[in-house]
């Protein structure tokens, strides 16, 4: 058995209740191949930075906002993350679209959770409560969460673990957003992290 890591970036934009399931997940020992090293913000007042200094994590915003450019984001990004010797990304609810150049050079070492089951529901524009409200809008009796990997086409990467979820009478979609975490993103979006960290080791 090797007692080598992979270094883990948890990228986030909002509440951060992934990156919180991540962070649990390390403790109960779901995760035993990566360590969350660094946690990187699109927004300076994600409630998820909160949630990394709570954890003893270290954690930055980098915003698009206030830098003016994609590319300078990038390029900030690239620091943190030679400086942290980041082995792999995960992107938990993380909103803005990373470039072309960047996916490449992380091919098959970005992950997503993406709250459809791929390829319904997902895409450009297909973010948040957003996902549910056309669920629900189509009739679907079955739903769920998707993680893949991340590559140039948005929720276009080589899938790594679905989890299905039904659709309940009276849904809204705030209800089905929770009933989803609950009972699928909380739960493949750390499994696919051991898998992929374990891969990434040669575990
Ligand atoms: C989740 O629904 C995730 O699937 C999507 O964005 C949301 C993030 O929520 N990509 P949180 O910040 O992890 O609470």
């Amino acid at each position: 058995m090797t007692d080598r890591k992979a270094d883990i970036a948890v990228f986030v934009s909002g509440g951060g209740t992934n990156l919180q399931a991540l962070i649990d997940a390390q403790e109960t020992g779901i995760i035993t191949s990566g360590r969350i090293r660094l946690v990187i913000s699109s927004r300076s007042d994600a409630y998820a930075l909160e949630r990394a200094r709570k954890a003893g994590i270290d954690a930055c915003a980098i915003s698009a906002k206030e830098l003016g450019s994609r590319q300078a984001v990038e390029e900030q990004i690239n620091n943190k993350l030679e400086e942290y010797s980041i082995d792999m990304i995960v992107l938990a609810g993380y909103l803005s679209i990373l470039s072309e150049d960047f996916t490449r050079r992380w091919d098959h070492r970005i992950l997503n959770i993406h709250p459809s089951l791929i390829p319904s529901f997902c895409g450009r524009g297909y973010y948040g409560l957003r996902v549910h409200e056309e669920a629900l809008k189509k009739g679907v009796k079955v739903t769920g969460a998707t993680v893949h990997f991340v590559n140039e086409i948005p929720d276009g990467g080589e899938i790594v673990m679905q989890r299905a979820v039904e659709v309940m009478e009276g849904d809204t979609p705030e209800i089905l957003q929770r009933r989803v975490m609950e009972q699928a993103e909380w739960i493949i979006l750390p499994l696919s992290v051991e898998k992929t960290a374990a891969a990434l080791i040669g575990k």
